[in-house]
């Protein structure tokens, strides 16, 4: 099949701001809570994700700070790259160029009612370096990353207060950069609050009053309230502004035909359906109350919350794509566990384990399209892998050129069945420290940057052959795979 994509397809890349930026106290640039996240080996982790740290690690990486390995402190070194980086994806063909603010390189703490003049700059350089090369930004608001000092003073997203900083800085984006960006995201894969409250959320559920699925829901009730009047403002404000939202999807599938596994695929599919159910169709959905009941989840609903989620929802809905999960009813799994490790036979796992399933991306669109009719964005999707330099110092990426052609693939055919596409960026275009392993060599790009996990390297870039190949997708839109 060499069919091409639809007219204005946006073929392009993604990043955030804390894996690629660096430059962390910059320009007056306050921390951010992923700021003190720590990179350990596999062998030092005790079983637990790097996400899930607690208070007491957090303050103890703050006083150590020198001696820890805190990788989203240096990312890519974007900030030095700037010009480079973008005459890269300019020359592979972008149309569309993914990245996040950093809420404090704009606004240090959070709290203050003037923006960093040199933050401010920064991105105009950014967009307006994207537009002389014909890229179009697409940005999100929050990828994750929150002031420092709102985790360490309001337990980030769990306190209403944050909703009104939050305000300040979105509308803030809005109004100054709206001539240079159409595409907007709210939150990044808002559902991860569930995985991780402290990278979802910025917070600590030990330190809530609440239990800690109270804690989760109510910082995601906060969210919600935060991403609904964003949209309203800017469809208030700049009529011609697309505003989008963002889950990690996760695409379910039962173990056997046996009910009892279809019956929890179900209501595990519908739970990671709720967050696109409130940002779409603006309330939420019948069976998230049972879900409350039954886990004694209680919350403080903003006032008029009704009025204001209805009120602003999105124009078109996008996600991250990675992998698939299998449901095995007997192992009693909990349905917000959205990374479930049940083996899936039929499919291949990356060195991360992460399985590799392109059909999974046409059933995600399918099934997304279905329930929404809004047009569709795959925000992200790449393979994490390990890249060697060659002796004639090239790499020779031929496996991840194999996993993006199947996914593009996969695509091509649900645009066939009839889904509405708008675009594709493929997650960490230039090679970026890793989110859940906080790692380089967990490397997604066709640009290579030379550096190690401890920050070694010269940072230099380099074209991997996945460049060229990504080249010829775009030129041909998707007919020359
Ligand atoms: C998504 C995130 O979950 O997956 C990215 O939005 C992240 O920030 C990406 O980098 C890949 O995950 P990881 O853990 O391999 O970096």
């Amino acid at each position: 099949m060499s069919h091409e994509f639809p007219k204005g397809f946006l073929w392009g890349g993604a990043t955030s701001a804390a894996q690629v930026e660096g430059g962390f106290a910059e320009g007056g640039r306050g921390p951010s809570h992923l700021d003190y996240l720590q990179y350990r080996a596999p062998s030092q982790r005790q079983g637990r994700s790097l996400m899930q740290i607690t208070e007491e690690e957090y303050w103890d990486n703050k006083k150590h700070a020198d001696q820890r390995n805190l990788a989203f402190r240096r990312g890519s070194d974007f900030v030095h790259h700037v010009e480079e980086d973008i005459r890269y994806f300019g020359e592979m063909g972008f149309k569309t160029y993914r990245m996040s603010i950093s809420w404090s390189r704009l606004f240090p703490t959070g709290t203050e009612s003037e923006p960093l003049a040199e933050g401010v700059a920064f991105y105009h350089q950014v967009f307006q370096t994207c537009h002389r090369y014909g890229i179009e930004p697409l940005v999100t608001m929050i990828h994750y990353d929150i002031p420092a000092y709102l985790t360490e003073t309001l337990n980030g997203w769990e306190n209403p207060e944050v909703i009104d900083y939050f305000l300040r800085y979105a509308r803030f984006l809005i109004d100054e950069y709206k001539q240079e960006v159409k595409y907007w995201l709210t939150f990044n894969e808002i559902n991860m609050i569930c995985w991780s409250p402290y990278l979802g959320g910025g917070m600590f559920v030990e330190k809530s009053r609440r239990n800690r699925l109270s804690c989760i829901h109510q910082a995601l009730h906060h969210q919600f309230i935060a991403s609904a009047l964003t949209v309203s403002y800017a469809h208030e404000t700049a009529p011609g502004l697309m505003m989008g939202n963002m889950t990690q999807r996760s695409q379910f599938y039962p173990l056997t035909c046996k009910p009892d596994d279809v019956l929890l695929t179900l209501k595990s599919d519908q739970f990671n359906l709720f967050f696109n159910d409130v940002m779409v169709f603006g309330e939420y959905p019948y069976f998230i109350k049972k879900y409350y009941a039954d886990h004694d989840i209680h919350i403080n609903p903003v006032e008029n919350f009704e009025a204001i989620l209805k009120a602003g929802t999105v124009d078109f809905i996008s996600f991250s794509y990675y992998f698939t999960s299998v449901v095995n009813s007997e192992l009693q799994e909990p349905v917000e566990n959205f990374v479930k490790q049940q083996k899936n036979p039929y499919l291949k796992d990356s060195e991360w384990g992460w399985t590799i399933d392109p059909t999974g991306l046409r059933i995600a669109l399918n099934q997304l399209y279905d329930r929404y009719h809004k047009p569709c964005f795959v925000t992200e999707n790449g393979l994490g892998a390990r890249d060697e330099i060659s002796p004639d110092g090239k790499i020779h990426d031929a496996y991840r050129i194999a996993y993006l052609r199947d996914h593009i693939r996969a695509m091509q055919e649900a645009i066939e069945d009839g889904v509405e596409l708008l675009g594709y960026t493929i997650w960490g275009c230039l090679d970026l420290v890793s989110m859940s392993d906080i790692q380089m060599s967990k490397r997604y790009g066709m640009i290579y940057v030379d550096a190690d996990d401890e920050g070694n390297g010269t940072y230099r870039r380099r074209k991997k052959d996945s460049f060229d190949w990504y080249k010829k997708v775009i030129a041909s839109n998707g007919s020359d795979l």
